[in-house]
């Protein structure tokens, strides 16, 4: 594993505590706390900070995010066909890029980065840079790491972790992007002041999600997904007061039918 990349996990456990590879010298050490003795598996090459966590209840949002048929036509099928009645996705994908004006060299974490539909798209303008997708789905990543390989983009580095478990050192991205994992998240302002700390000063987060809706079909689609999947919908001064409790400025923010891209800057 590159130091680069080592540099930047921490113990979830022992915040500020740096892991220290174990095992055969190679691509896939075993990650060591030298405070709690926690050891994180390496699966092929995906430091792994969940380990054997209990299986996600079925039809949950969770589950279907590990399901193989669903993960398998996510990127072509499943994300565009939902997005498009409450967004647009290659809006989302447009904007996303503007809000995190990216240049060579800089280090960029992408949270619940899915199958590295958005995070493949970084990792030109981002050329000598790092790149970490994380992720909660070994699946989800399976399929990200093969497609990464297709497209030659060998600066990204995938990560299985829970956002509520941060294995992430303070002030060490650039940018901080999530797209279409807010809404699924537990504890949101723990993750805006873990997003906070890992950013370095004057490093952007940028945020894509979905907004409450007003009418009768799309209100009463979004109760059901709620009660069924355990989603949230926001209202976008719910997000900006999340990012300013957090500590961000710079609040930017818009909007296309119930989809929201944001930007806030750690000053
Ligand atoms: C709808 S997909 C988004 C994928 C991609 N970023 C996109 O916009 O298409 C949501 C992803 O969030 C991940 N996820 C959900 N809860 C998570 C958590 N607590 N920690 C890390 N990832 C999580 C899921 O595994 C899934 O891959
Ligand atoms: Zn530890």
């Amino acid at each position: 594993m590159k130091a680069r990349i080592l540099e930047k996990l921490d113990c979830p456990k022992c915040t500020d505590f740096k892991l220290a590879p174990q095992g055969q010298a190679g691509a896939c050490p075993e990650l060591v706390c030298p405070s709690c003795g926690a050891s994180y598996p390496n699966r092929e090459g995906i430091p792994d900070f969940v380990g054997t966590a209990a299986a996600p209840r079925t039809f949950s949002s969770q589950w279907a995010m590990e399901f193989s048929p669903l993960v398998f036509l996510y990127e072509r099928l499943w994300r565009p066909m939902v997005t498009a009645p409450f967004s647009s996705l290659s809006w989302e994908m447009e904007l996303t890029s503007e809000y995190l004006s990216l240049s060579p060299g800089l280090e960029l974490l992408d949270l619940a980065c899915g199958p590295g539909n958005f995070t493949r798209r970084f990792s030109k303008p981002l050329a000598g840079g790092t790149l970490i997708g994380v992720d909660l789905s070994l699946p989800m990543l399976r399929r990200a790491e093969r497609e990464l390989r297709r497209v030659g983009a060998d600066n990204i580095t995938l990560v299985r972790a829970d956002v509520s478990r941060w294995p992430f050192a303070r002030s060490c991205f650039d940018r901080v992007h999530c797209a279409g994992g807010l809404h699924l998240f537990p504890a949101l302002p723990d993750v805006f002041a873990s997003i906070h700390r890992s950013l370095v000063k004057g490093g952007i987060f940028v945020g894509s999600t979905y907004c409450v809706a007003e009418g009768a079909v799309k209100g009463g689609i979004q109760k059901y997904v709620s009660a069924a999947h355990g989603f949230r919908w926001f209202r976008p001064d719910e997000l900006r007061e999340l990012a300013i409790d957090a500590g961000f400025e710079g609040w930017e923010h818009r909007m296309k039918k119930q989809g929201i891209v944001f930007r806030a800057v750690k000053r």
